[in-house]
């Protein structure tokens, strides 16, 4: 990987003190760990290019419509990943196919990292089902589905093993992970490498779909 200049370094830590010291949950977390759910994007330069490209039109803060995604606090890796499946033609979506598209791989980098490095997206807290609970904390062995939390993160914060991210999913909105869960459910997704999505849901009925949606809409997770 190519090494940021002293300068590039340093006019990147103005912009992370300059985002952290607005958001206190961010700024609760060690340097390693918010350096990792930014990933090497400059969030400042990204500040700049997600204004000009128009990606703040749809995902500003919080997501302008139901079924568009929230992308704030979201950790760069995926966002990331993404991005380069939307550019390779491995995901599609009418809204996005055009926009998506035009970043540059250096741009995108800095766009996931100013998404990256937004207070993270969370919803009112009123999340109260107890069945719904007990499958994200715990699973359900006699139908194969693996505990999100495992995976997903306390309370869906998100969460990163190596060099692989696990989207953040508690506060994203309740349509647009209705949308996902059934389209996975469907079949396998959009050139994802693994396709445990697909198998964790395809035990899943659309009332429980739809419960577990408004549910994780909800969580106010932490990073
Ligand atoms: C016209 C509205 C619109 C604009 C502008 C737009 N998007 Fe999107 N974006 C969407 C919608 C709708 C989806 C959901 C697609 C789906 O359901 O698969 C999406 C999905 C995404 C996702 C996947 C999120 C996830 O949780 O999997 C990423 C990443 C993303 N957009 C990034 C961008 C970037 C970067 C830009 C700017 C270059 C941008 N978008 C511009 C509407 C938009
Ligand atoms: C073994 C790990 C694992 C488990 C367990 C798991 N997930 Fe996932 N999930 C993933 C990965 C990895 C992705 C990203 C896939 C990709 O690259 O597109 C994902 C993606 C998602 C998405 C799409 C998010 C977005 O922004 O588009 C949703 C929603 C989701 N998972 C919900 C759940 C729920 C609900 C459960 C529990 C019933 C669950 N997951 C269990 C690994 C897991």
């Amino acid at each position: 990987m190519k090494r940021p200049s002293f300068h590039r370094l340093r006019r990147h830590l103005a912009g992370l003190l300059l985002l952290v010291s607005t958001s206190p949950a961010l700024a609760a977390l060690s340097a390693d760990d918010l350096a990792e759910r930014i990933g090497v994007g400059d969030p400042t330069l990204g500040a700049t290019k997600a204004l000009a490209a128009g990606c703040v039109n749809c995902h500003g803060s919080g997501a302008a419509s139901t079924s568009t995604p929230r992308l704030d606090g979201q950790l760069a890796g995926y966002t990331l990943a993404q991005i380069e499946r939307f550019k390779a033609g491995q995901r599609s979506h009418p809204q996005i196919a055009r926009n998506a598209s035009t970043p540059s791989i250096n741009d995108a980098e800095d766009i996931a990292a100013w998404f990256a490095s937004a207070a993270p997206m969370h919803g009112n807290g009123a999340a109260a089902n107890a069945d719904v609970a007990r499958l994200f904390e715990k699973g359900d062995r006699s139908r194969d589905v693996i505990a999100c939390v495992s995976c997903h993160g306390v309370n869906g914060s998100g969460a990163i093993s190596g060099s692989d991210s696990t989207p953040a999913i508690g506060g994203q909105s309740a349509d647009y992970l209705r949308v996902r869960l059934r389209s996975w459910r469907a079949g396998p997704q959009n050139g994802a490498p693994i396709n445990v999505m697909n198998l964790i849901t395809k035990a899943l009925g659309d009332a429980e779909i739809d419960a577990l949606s408004a549910w994780l809409s909800q969580l106010q997770p932490a990073p």
